[in-house]
C-alpha cells in the first residue's frame, strides 16, 4: 500500500466514524507560544480538549505535520527516527472514549477493506493501573493477556511521566500498538491516549478525573507504510526512498544502506525535506529559535555532503524530488519551488563560505599546536570555532584527525556550557503552570474593546505579583507597594489596550479610580486574556474594584500611523517588487515600523524611491480604512493577502485600504491614509538570505526627519557657500578638489586648481522629495551617512588647507636640484657625502636627486629624509659604483639612522629604501648618518 493510500484511508476510515477531516496545522504555529514546531497532531486542538472554544464538532482526523528535534541524533542512523514526520490522529472532544478507540483502531489495522494487517502480528501495551483498557483489549477485542503489557508512566503516560513529573493540565495514560514483523523486530506505530485527568500538584493524589474524557490518538504515518510495504526502514517507503536515491545521485555516491554514506543520505533526504516543509511556509534559517533549528538541520545536510566531497551548493537540487513526494497532500509545495531551492542555496553558499573560514582558522590552531608539540585540540578552541563560523565539532574532529591530532569531546562540551549554548533540542511543553493559567481558568477570556474605545469603566479580575514566567510569581487579592520595582500584571473584565501581537506593541496608559492609579507600562496577550503589566504609582488595588481603564491615544494614535503605513508598504513592495515580496514579519511601534518581506537581492535605490514615494501618494491622496470580520472563504475570494503558515481564525478580521489593499490583520488602524501624515524610509537592509527589512518612520517621527534633512542642507550649503539646490554640485567639485590635491601631494599629479564658486542657479525651490535626493546624492559623494554630512564638508575643508600645505612644501623640494644639495655636502676622503632633508618629497623624487648627484660627481654617498603624514618618515641611500665596486652597501648605510625613527629597509647595493615612523628623531638620524659616513667611506 501507498503511503498516500495510508494517509487517506485513514482520514476516511474515521469519517466513515463520525470524525470530521481537519486540515494539517502549520509546522510552526507562532500562534503557540510554547512550542517552536508542532510536535503532534493534538497541539491543534489544545483548547478543544481544555474546554476553551465552542466546539462545532466533537470528532476530527488529522494528518499532520510535525517536527520534533529531540533525537535528532539518531536521524539516518536507526530506521525510525526523523525530524519531520506526519502523524495521523483521531480525536474526541467528551464524546466517544476508550472503548470506541481501541475498538476503531482494532477495525481499522485489521479488516480486510482497511489495511488488513494479521491479528498475531499485532499485540499492545496498557498503563499498570488502565484496567479498563486491559480488560477492553482482552475481553471485548480478545488478545491473550501475554500480547497486553503493563507498563510505567515513562511509557504509557501521555505527556511521558506527567503524573509525578508534570506538568500540571489535562493527562492520561495511554495504550501503544505495536507491529512484529515476520522476520523482525516490534515496532510501535500507533498511540491512543486516553485524556481523562486534570493534573493538580504534586503526588500523591493529584489526579482528578475530566468531566468529560477526550481521546487524542497518533500513528507515525512513515513507520505504518513501513509496516505494510514490509522494507525494514522508514527511509525506504516509496515517498522517502526516492529522495535517498536522488540525494546519492546528485552527490556522486550509490546508495549502499550499510554504510557511512549510506547513513548520510538518509540524514540528508531527512533534514532537507524538514527544511523544505519549514522554507515553504516561509520559516527561512535564521538566527533565532525555529528559524535556528532550520539553519541548523541545513547546516548538518551540509556537512554530510562535504563530508562525501561536495565543496559547493547541492542540497537546494533536492527539493524538486521532495515536493514531487509530497505534493499529493500538500498541492501547495508545487508553488514556491523556486523560492524554496533559492533559499536553500544562498544558505548553503553562506555557510560553505564560512566553512572555508572556518578551516583556514583551524589551519592555524594545527599551526600553533605543532610549535607548541601540543596533540589533543582543547574544548575551548572547538568551541570558538564553532560560535565564529559555525564549524561543527564533528568536523573539526575530522580534520584534526586527518592532521594526527585528537579531539577533547569532554572539554567541546564544557566550553559550550560555558559559552551558554543554544539548546538544539526542543522540550515539548504543552500546558503551561503558574498564575496567570489559573487566571485562564477562572476568568477565560478579556473582552478586547479597543476598536471602538480608548477609555471605559472595568472591574479588575486578577492581580498577579512578578512578571510572567518567574517562578516566585503570585496571585494576590489586593497590593500596595508603590514604584517601578513592583512589577504586577493587572487582568481586567474587558479591556481597551491592545496587547502585543500580530507585530504590533502593546499599548500603554493607565488603570485607576478614586482608590489607587495603576500605570501601564505595557499590554501582553496570553490566549484571550489580556495583561495589563505595570506598577502601582498610588493607593492600593484590590480584585473587584471598578476604575476607568484609559489608554494613552497619543500614543496609540502614532501606532496607528506606523501600523496602516505597514499596510501600504507591503502593497507598494508587491507592486513594484513583485508578488513574491510578502511579509515575513513585522514589527509596529509608535511612529516607527520594521518591516521584513522575502526578496533575494537588496532593492535598488531608484526602487526603493519609486515603493516610497508610492507609500507617500497614498497618503496624500487619502483613503479609506475600514474594517469588517468575514468568514475566512469570503476573504479569501475577495483576494485578502494572507501569510503562508499564518493560521487565522474563522470568521477573520479584514481590513480594507481605499481601493488598494485587504488584509487579515487584529490590529488597530486610522480611518484614512491621510492620517499618517508623512512616511520616511530611513533604511534597507538583509535580515538573513532572502529577507530583506525596511525600517520607515511615520507622522512625527517622520516629520522630525525631514526637519532634520533640510537643517543638514542648509547647513552644507552655508559651509559651502552655495544655494540649498547647488549642493550636490558643489559637493561633486570640492571632493573631485580633494582627490585631485591628494594625487598632487603624492607626486602622481598636477596641482589642481581651486574650483571656482559654484555659479548661483536659476532653479526655482524644489519640493521635500528632490531636497532629499540631493541630500542623499551628495551623502553618496561624501562616503558619509545623511546625517553626518555637513559636518562632513567641514572635515573636508580642514583637510584642503592640510594639503595644500603638503604640496606647498613639496613643490619646494620639487624645484630642488641635485647641484642644490651638493652645495651643502661635505666629503671624506674624495667622496661627496649628501645627508638632507626634503620635505614633501616621495622616494621616487628622492632617487631622482640622488642619480643627479651621481652624475654630476665621480664619487658620492647621498642619504635623503622626508616626513610624511601622522609622523611616518621616507628614506632613501644611494652609492656611486666607485663605492659599490668596492663593496659597499647602500643598506648597509641606512640601517642605523632607519633604527632611530623606528623603522628597517633594505634594497639594492647602490640604493635602498627605508621607511620609519618617528619623524621627530630625524636630526639625530641625519647626524648618525653624516657620523657613520666617516668611518665606512674613509
Ligand atoms: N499526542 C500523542 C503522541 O504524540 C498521540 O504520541
Amino acid at each position: 500500500m501507498k503511503t498516500d493510500e495510508l494517509r487517506e484511508k485513514y482520514l476516511s476510515f474515521f469519517e466513515t466514524k463520525g470524525h470530521t477531516r481537519r486540515p494539517s496545522d502549520v509546522l510552526v504555529p507562532t500562534w503557540d507560544p510554547s512550542v517552536l514546531f508542532t510536535p503532534a497532531g493534538m497541539n491543534q486542538f489544545k483548547d478543544h480538549f481544555l474546554g476553551r472554544v465552542k466546539l462545532d464538532f466533537t470528532r476530527a482526523t488529522t494528518c499532520q505535520k510535525c517536527l520534533r528535534t529531540g533525537d535528532i541524533d539518531n536521524v539516518g542512523r536507526t530506521a525510525y527516527h526523523h525530524t519531520f514526520f506526519e502523524m495521523l490522529g483521531n480525536f474526541s472532544f467528551g464524546d466517544y472514549f476508550k472503548e470506541d478507540a481501541i475498538h476503531w483502531a482494532w477495525e481499522f489495522l485489521t479488516d480486510k477493506k482497511w489495511l488488513a494487517l494479521n491479528p498475531d502480528q499485532l499485540s499492545v501495551t496498557v498503563y499498570k493501573d488502565d484496567d479498563e483498557a486491559a480488560n477492553i483489549w482482552h475481553d471485548k477485542i480478545g488478545l491473550p493477556f501475554s500480547r497486553i503489557e503493563r507498563l510505567d508512566e515513562d511509557e504509557n503516560f501521555w505527556p511521558a511521566s506527567a503524573p509525578s513529573e508534570g506538568p500540571d493540565g489535562v493527562c492520561g495514560p495511554c495504550s501503544e500498538i505495536y507491529f512484529t514483523p515476520k522476520d523482525g523486530k516490534k515496532v510501535e506505530i500507533w498511540n491512543l491516549v486516553f485524556t481523562q485527568f486534570n493534573r493538580v500538584g504534586d503526588p500523591p493524589n493529584n489526579l482528578e478525573p475530566l468531566p468529560s474524557k477526550n481521546i487524542d490518538t497518533g500513528m507515525g504515518l512513515e513507520r505504518t507504510a513501513a509496516t505494510l510495504q514490509g522494507v525494514t526502514t522508514n527511509y525506504h517507503i516509496d515517498i522517502l526512498r526516492p529522495i535517498v536515491e536522488a540525494a546519492g545521485e546528485i552527490c556522486g555516491v550509490k546508495y549502499d544502506p550499510d554504510s557511512d554514506n549510506g547513513r548520510r543520505l538518509r540524514r540528508i533526504t531527512d533534514h532537507i525535506r524538514a527544511c523544505t516543509m519549514a522554507v515553504h511556509e516561509n520559516v527561512y534559517p535564521g538566527a533565532n529559535k525555529e528559524k535556528y533549528v532550520i539553519r541548523r538541520l541545513l547546516r548538518r545536510a551540509v556537512l554530510d555532503g562535504h563530508q562525501m566531497g561536495m565543496h559547493h551548493a547541492f542540497a537546494y537540487q533536492l527539493v524538486d524530488k521532495i515536493v514531487e513526494m509530497m505534493k499529493a497532500p500538500y498541492p501547495d509545495l508545487q508553488d514556491s519551488v523556486t523560492r524554496v531551492k533559492s533559499v536553500i542555496k544562498s544558505e548553503e553558499e553562506n555557510f560553505l563560505h564560512s566553512l572555508d573560514d572556518g578551516i583556514a582558522r583551524s589551519e592555524k590552531i594545527f599551526a600553533g599546536m605543532r610549535s607548541a608539540s601540543r596533540t589533543v585540540v582543547s574544548g575551548d578552541e572547538a568551541a570558538e570555532l564553532y560560535q565564529t563560523f559555525g564549524f561543527p565539532p564533528e568536523l573539526f574532529e575530522q580534520v584534526a584527525i586527518e592532521h594526527g591530532f585528537t579531539f577533547d569531546w569532554a572539554g567541546y562540551k564544557d566550553a559550550m556550557v560555558e559559552f551558554g549554548e543554544r539548546s538544539g533540542g526542543e522540550q515539548v511543553k504543552l500546558f503551561e503552570t503558574g498564575p496567570i493559567e489559573s487566571l485562564k481558568n477562572s476568568v477565560r477570556s478579556t473582552e478586547f474593546i479597543g476598536y471602538e474605545s480608548d477609555s471605559i469603566e472595568v472591574e479588575v479580575k486578577g492581580i498577579v505579583v512578578g512578571a510572567e514566567g518567574d517562578e516566585e510569581s503570585k496571585l494576590v487579592d489586593d497590593f500596595d507597594k508603590i514604584g517601578p520595582e513592583h512589577e504586577l500584571i493587572v487582568v481586567i473584565n474587558k479591556t481597551p489596550f491592545y496587547g502585543e501581537s500580530g507585530g504590533q506593541i502593546g499599548d500603554t496608559g493607565r488603570i485607576y479610580s478614586s482608590d489607587f492609579e495603576f500605570v501601564v507600562t505595557d499590554t501582553q496577550k496570553d490566549s484571550d486574556l489580556f495583561l495589563h503589566v505595570g506598577y502601582l504609582a498610588k493607593g492600593k488595588i484590590s480584585t473587584e474594584a471598578t476604575a476607568t481603564a484609559e489608554v494613552d491615544i497619543n500614543r496609540r494614535a502614532a501606532i496607528k500611523r506606523a501600523h496602516s503605513a505597514t499596510h501600504i508598504l507591503h502593497h507598494a513592495l508587491q507592486k513594484t517588487l513583485g508578488s513574491h515580496a510578502q511579509q515575513q514579519g513585522s514589527k509596529v511601534e509608535d511612529d516607527l515600523l520594521r518591516f521584513d518581506f522575502t526578496n533575494m537581492e537588496p532593492i535598488a535605490l531608484d526602487q526603493l524611491t519609486v515603493i516610497e514615494s508610492d507609500v507617500n501618494d497614498k497618503v496624500t491622496d487619502g483613503g479609506l480604512v475600514k474594517w469588517e470580520t468575514v468568514p475566512l472563504v469570503k476573504a479569501r475570494e475577495l483576494g485578502a493577502m494572507m501569510l503562508f503558515g499564518e493560521k487565522y481564525p474563522d470568521p477573520v478580521r479584514m481590513v480594507t485600504m481605499g481601493d488598494f489593499s485587504r488584509e487579515l490583520c487584529g490590529g488597530t488602524h486610522l480611518t484614512d491614509t491621510k492620517q499618517v501624515g508623512a512616511f520616511e524610509v530611513i533604511s534597507e537592509e538583509s535580515v538573513s538570505a532572502g529577507v530583506r527589512r525596511i525600517i520607515a518612520l511615520t507622522g512625527e517621527k517622520a516629520k522630525e526627519y525631514r526637519v532634520k534633512v533640510d537643517q543638514t542642507l542648509n547647513d552644507m550649503a552655508s559651509t559651502l557657500g552655495c544655494s540649498v539646490n547647488d549642493v550636490p554640485e558643489a559637493v561633486k567639485h570640492i571632493t573631485g578638489y580633494v582627490r585631485d590635491l591628494k594625487k598632487a601631494v603624492n607626486g602622481s599629479g598636477k596641482a589642481p586648481e581651486a574650483p571656482a564658486a559654484v555659479a548661483s542657479s536659476s532653479k526655482a525651490d524644489v519640493d521635500y522629495f528632490h531636497r532629499k535626493e540631493m541630500l542623499k546624492e551628495s551623502a553618496r559623494q561624501l562616503n558619509s551617512p545623511l546625517f553626518e554630512s555637513a559636518e562632513r564638508v567641514k572635515t573636508l575643508f580642514a583637510e584642503i588647507e592640510k594639503l595644500k600645505h603638503q604640496l606647498t612644501e613639496r613643490e619646494k623640494s620639487g624645484t630642488l636640484t641635485g647641484d642644490d644639495l651638493l652645495a651643502k655636502s661635505s666629503t671624506v676622503g674624495d667622496v661627496s657625502v649628501v645627508v638632507a632633508e626634503v620635505p614633501g618629497a616621495n622616494a621616487n623624487l628622492m632617487r631622482q636627486l640622488i642619480d643627479q648627484i651621481r652624475k654630476s660627481t665621480s664619487s658620492s654617498a647621498v642619504m635623503l629624509f622626508a616626513a610624511a603624514d601622522e609622523g611616518k618618515v621616507t628614506i632613501v641611500a644611494g652609492l656611486s659604483k666607485t663605492l659599490t665596486d668596492k663593496g659597499l652597501k647602500a643598506g648597509d648605510w641606512v640601517k642605523e639612522p632607519a633604527a632611530l625613527v623606528g623603522g628597517s629597509g633594505g634594497g639594492r647595493p647602490d640604493m635602498a629604501q627605508a621607511g620609519g615612523k618617528d619623524a621627530a628623531q630625524i636630526p639625530s638620524a641625519m647626524e648618525k648618518a653624516e657620523e657613520l659616513a666617516k668611518s665606512l667611506f674613509a
